[in-house]
């Protein structure tokens, strides 16, 4: 019995609150799944509305960043604890699109691990090289040296709640996926590289999700990879029909297992 699928829908810069909440009373009125865990990552503006509406149901929910402080002079930012407060499940920490436009460094993503583990928030961390670094067959080693750096320090009892995103930044957005080979080859590496970093019995919780245009198209293949426990989901989770069908694959490729 492999572990059930995590499905994550990164929402980044969309929706206002009334789609949110449009979107997410859709999406508590369907069946509930039983194979699956759902994570919807909405706005800081929707986290409180999406929360109420999904209490009920088995959905969690998470915030797209999260300072590394606690609380102060920091316009414009908000804490984790404030975001545990709130009664928020995760956040996604290290997004391409933050260490890009963001200029957020793998120390200050550190930090922001640190912080939100202290605050019971469960980090997604992702990890991802960009189109040069893989034609010059240096993919593996960028996302062995974004993961140390990411995880430097963890108290090795928090890891359980630790979930990483390899997202190909190339492939994000863009329509274009990671060949089921080269993907299983990642999952693999990032497996054995985390069993031989933290020891089987520690690394065995920290899930794997693969992210980067994954599509009611691709989705069952993606998610049917080895060590693969789930997907990180972006512009096919902004539409209801794309993303319940992406949901309901996911839910078959889990109970194969
Ligand atoms: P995408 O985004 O599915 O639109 O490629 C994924 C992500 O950035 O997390």
């Amino acid at each position: 019995m492999g572990k059930i699928k995590f499905i994550v829908a990164n929402w980044k810069m969309n929706k206002t609150l009334a789609e949110a909440e449009e979107f997410l009373k859709k999406l508590v009125s369907v069946e509930e799944k039983q194979n699956l865990e759902i994570a919807i990552c909405p706005t800081f503006l929707c986290l409180e509305k999406a929360l109420g509406i999904c209490r009920q149901s088995g959905i969690k929910i998470g915030a797209q960043n999260c300072h590394l402080e606690k609380s102060g002079a920091f316009t414009g930012e908000i804490s984790a604890s404030m975001l545990k407060v709130l009664g928020v499940d995760y956040v996604i920490l290290g997004h391409s699109e933050r260490r890009n436009y963001f200029g957020e460094t793998d120390e200050i993503i550190n930090k922001k691990v640190k912080s939100a583990l202290e605050n019971d928030l469960r980090p997604i961390i992702c990890v991802g090289e960009t189109a040069t670094e893989r034609e010059m067959g240096m993919e593996k080693e960028k996302i062995k040296l974004q993961i140390t750096c990411a995880l430097k320090d963890i108290n090795p009892q928090s890891l359980a709640n630790i979930t990483i995103a390899y997202e190909p930044i190339w492939a994000i957005g863009t329509g274009k996926t990671v060949g089921i080979k080269d993907c299983k080859e990642m999952f693999e590496f990032i497996k054995n590289y985390l069993v031989s970093a933290y020891g089987k019995e520690k690394s065995e919780n920290i899930r794997l999700l693969y992210g980067g245009s994954i599509s009611e198209e691709n989705a069952k293949e993606l998610l049917g990879v080895p060590n693969v426990d789930g997907g990180l989901i972006g512009g096919a989770s902004l539409d209801f029909t794309k993303f319940s069908d992406i949901l309901d694959q996911a839910e078959s490729v889990g109970a194969q297992k």
